[in-house]
């Protein structure tokens, strides 16, 4: 990516060009998905009321002004120790949740997942246990859910076949935490079983295996190397998981946060490659980012921000960092055992989370020919663009990045690269102050497009072609939050012409309604 020390002045502002090269592929519109998991208040209480036993239409309202076209569910680390069973039909037993500490009352289960999703017009995307189960529990619940003529299913009053097209193997299998975690080799062989089964019951569907949990795993890169030797050519995804947050209190850095991400995605684009042509195969691997966001700000509750970031400076792999902040969390979490709907990881996200947010998404979209599917984690009260309270539904801030891309973000991803100032960051090195990507479709042209610069505004040139266009902002102090009460931090519109003003830190939508490439 060009970028350039040299600045040059105009009444002050520093100057920034845009440079497109090829114009790449489509975007998968999978790639604005999200994540629903039995987790604190994100299904009960959140999507689900279980006083009334009914779902909440204010928060498909939200859910359907985000735009977001994919939910993964139920787990997240719950899928691990999860019985699918407990959740359809006319008994419904509560248990002990194993993952979080809760008690599951079993009440929204896959069927009531699926008439939800259907309301909200979004694809499920179903995650199957490979924790305490294995290929026959999962190749039974794809059954359920697709099977032409599944008697339980019609039994519980759904005749049509559901039709779910995306299966996750398991979930972050590579992580200690996790019910069930294996090693390497030994998941990798039951995903490979796990997906012929699966395929055989069903042959339309597609499967993503298990990726690493994070790039600072202390296996990332032999994980997926060993996974891939295990089941390459049974899988169509391999995940990729990522969260971010300020945990050393430095803007600066936090906000170059998706150049790990980047550098995440470039090293399993290299591992899928180097697989795929060691075997010959004619089968191609896509990636799945499918849990990515800002979180942080409810775990750093359990500890001084001292301390918090000495873990984070003194730990040079993830389990590292965990072994310090885990035991911590857990005194903090320990009064909400065998709770129903438990409020944990409630972040209330300020404006600087939402441009990271914006950062980490225009990431996905420049990798648009590897990353088919990303999913934000998650959707409702668990690190959610999307909170309620009893009576209310709001957005967070990190709600409007999101919604400007699953709006206009579809069409032909082109090749995009900023000559603009850079700033020097002792984790990641050199950070253009600029991050952003084009995309062209029928409607037009559009820029999306990050300040990351906290102090400093700058005038954007765009191409020759963009002339008139609309330009939606979102800035305001970095600390700003939204809440029930005050939405501080709300995009505005305006005009624009060939020359734009993107304030400091700020989140840009630019929106030109011919496209550039027609007219050259
Ligand atoms: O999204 C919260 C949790 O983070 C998920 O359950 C797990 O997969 C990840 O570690």
């Amino acid at each position: 990516m060009p970028f350039s020390f040299l600045l040059f002045y105009d009444g002050g502002m520093k100057q920034a060009k845009v440079i497109f090269g090829k114009t790449l592929c489509a975007v998968d519109r999978r790639i604005y998905g999200s994540f629903l998991e039995h987790m604190g208040r994100a299904v009960y209480d959140g999507v689900f009321d279980n006083e009334t036993k009914t779902c909440r239409s204010d928060v498909i309202r939200l859910v359907r002004a985000l735009g977001t076209t994919v939910v993964r569910y139920p787990g997240g680390n719950f899928v691990s120790g999860y019985r699918w069973e407990d959740g359809v039909g006319k008994r419904r037993i509560p248990r002990q949740e194993q993952a979080w500490g809760g008690t599951e009352p079993n009440t929204f289960g896959t069927d009531e997942f699926i008439a939800w999703c259907a309301r909200c017009g979004v694809e499920p995307v179903m995650a199957v246990n490979l924790g305490t189960r294995g290929e026959k529990e999962a190749v039974d619940l794809l059954s359920y859910c697709n099977g032409v003529d599944d008697s339980r299913r019609m039994a519980n009053g759904h005749v049509s076949p559901y039709g779910i097209r995306l299966w996750c193997l398991g979930n972050e299998m590579d992580g200690p935490w996790q019910i069930g975690h294996k090693d390497a080799k030994t998941y990798g062989a039951l995903a490979s079983r796990t997906a012929r089964a699966m395929k055989a019951a069903d042959p339309h569907i597609e499967v993503v295996a298990c990726g690493s949990s994070t790039r600072s795993m202390s296996t990332f890169g032999s994980w997926e190397r060993e996974v891939l030797a295990s089941c390459y050519d049974d899988i169509d995804c391999l995940s990729l998981h990522g969260y971010w947050g300020n945990f050393t209190g430095e803007d600066k850095e936090f906000l170059a946060s998706s150049l790990d991400l980047d550098a995440s995605i470039s090293s399993v684009e290299r591992i899928v490659r180097e697989e795929k042509s060691e075997r010959k195969s004619p089968h191609s691997v896509h990636i799945s980012v499918d849990e990515w966001n800002v979180n942080y700000h409810d775990r750093m509750k359990s500890a001084s921000a001292e301390e918090w970031k000495e873990w984070f400076l003194s730990s040079h792999t993830f389990e590292e960092f965990y072994h310090h902040f885990g035991p911590a969390v857990a005194r903090m979490r320990a009064p909400l055992h065998g709770m129903v709907a438990p409020p944990i990881l409630e972040d209330r996200y300020t404006l600087e989370d939402a441009l990271v947010v914006g950062t980490l998404l225009t990431t996905l979209v420049r990798h648009a020919e590897s990353v088919r599917v990303a999913c934000i984690a998650q959707l409702v009260n668990v690190i959610a663009p999307i909170m309620t309270d009893r009576t209310h539904a709001w957005k967070q801030t990190i709600f409007y990045p999101f919604m400007h891309m699953a709006t206009y973000g579809y069409g032909t991803v082109m090749d995009t690269s900023f000559d603009c100032p850079a700033y020097a960051s002792s984790l990641y090195g050199t950070v253009p102050v600029l991050e952003g990507v084009a995309i062209e479709n029928e409607d037009g042209f559009v820029l999306f497009v990050t300040n990351r610069s906290i102090d400093e505004e700058m005038l954007l040139e765009m191409p020759e072609e963009c002339q008139e266009g609309e330009h939606i902002v979102l800035t305001g102090p970095l600390s700003a939050v939204d809440d029930e009460e005050s939405q501080l931090v709300a995009p505005s519109t305006e005009r624009c012409s060939r020359n734009v003003r993107l304030p400091s830190h700020s989140w840009n939508v630019l929106r030109y309604p011919l496209s550039t490439r027609s007219r050259s």
